[in-house]
């Protein structure tokens, strides 16, 4: 498979989803001190390892995104991750971005860093497999946030990496996440939605991105998870499609939701609600973290007893988001 077009639409297979497996080493600090477990190279490698050797997730996943740490580490058998998902039928991915710095105008609004030394980089990438590529930027909403200032500088940062990701033959998943943190309302979520999206593909459009070689991965519309608005999937629904319909041009290649910090089985649920509104122009599947791997991790504990349990807690999320995305998940 050669063409960034072919990846794009093998990463949106159907029924399958892409598994967001690129939390850096800070990150991985935060979901083992909850199990207690120290954060170090090896455990971070134990722990994808024991993700990457469940039987059966090429059912399941048409991709996985993989940290810098973890794209130069082995399985237990001594397999470069990169080969051992590739030899599955799972395209490997990696996260390009370098992280987040406050933005001069607007100090508590972010803007994502790692352009420089970009294209040497994705080069190293694709050498070791990794055939696409992701990038995030972060949106909060606050009384006065986000600042136009603050779109249109992470819009414009979005659209040169995935103008470079395209020049290097990778496809590139832009990351525009509005968080969903604060008191806002579903509708002001989806006004702020709107507004990060329309301001994002004017940029793609001005560095001539591609949009059928491209994924979109966008939050949800949710009210902000201090708002007494208690979460209904049928309106978070509405009015996630109704932003997107709004702005995702028909081209693009898909459409993939990150979970945002919502419960497992709520992140589910919505994608299963947003999935029953219908066909829309663009596919669409998950491409979760922590709504699939916060339950593994529990269950693992970092303790290899634990690890078939925890492979079984890790498909049985998998064939759930996969029944959400066509549509037909039932809660148990
Ligand atoms: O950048 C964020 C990840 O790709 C998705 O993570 O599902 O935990 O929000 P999340």
């Amino acid at each position: 498979m050669h063409l960034i077009q072919e990846i794009a639409t093998a990463m949106m297979s159907p029924s399958k989803g892409i598994l967001a497996a690129d939390e850096s080493q800070h990150t991985m600090q935060k979901r083992f001190a909850l199990i207690g477990l120290e954060q170090n190279s090896e455990n971070d490698r134990r722990y994808r390892n024991m993700l990457f050797t469940t039987a059966g997730i090429e059912h399941y996943l048409s991709g996985i995104i993989l940290h810098d740490e973890t794209i130069h580490q082995n399985s237990d058998n001594k397999i470069p991750f990169a080969t051992l998902l590739s030899n599955l039928g799972i395209l490997p991915g990696i996260k390009v971005d370098q992280g987040l710095t406050s933005l001069e105008s607007s100090p508590d609004e972010k803007v994502s860093i790692g352009l420089e030394g970009l294209a040497d980089r994705l080069e190293e990438y694709y050498s070791l497999g990794a055939r696409f590529t992701k990038w995030r930027s972060v949106i909060s909403i606050g009384d006065d946030l986000p600042t136009q200032d603050a779109l249109k500088k992470n819009a414009d940062v979005l659209a040169e990496y995935a103008e470079v990701a395209q020049s290097k033959k990778m496809v590139p998943i832009v990351e525009p996440e509005v968080l969903f943190d604060g008191k806002h309302t579903l509708a002001r979520s989806g006004e702020v939605l709107r507004d990060t999206l329309q301001t994002l593909y004017k940029a793609l459009a001005e560095h001539e991105v591609t949009l059928n070689a491209m994924i979109l991965k966008t939050s949800m519309a949710l009210p902000g998870k201090k708002s007494d608005t208690p979460l209904d999937p049928s309106a978070i629904a509405e009015e996630t499609i109704a932003a997107l319909r709004d702005t995702v041009p028909a081209d693009v290649a898909g459409v993939v939701f990150l979970s945002g910090g919502q419960m497992a089985k709520q992140a589910t649920s919505n994608l299963n609600a947003i999935a029953k509104l219908g066909v829309q122009s663009w596919p669409i599947t998950f491409s979760y973290s922590r709504a699939i791997e916060e339950p593994v991790i529990a269950t693992w504990r970092g303790d290899e007893a634990n690890r078939i349990a925890a492979q079984n807690v890790l498909l049985q999320r998998l064939e759930d988001n996969v029944a959400a995305r066509n549509g037909i998940y039932v809660p148990k």
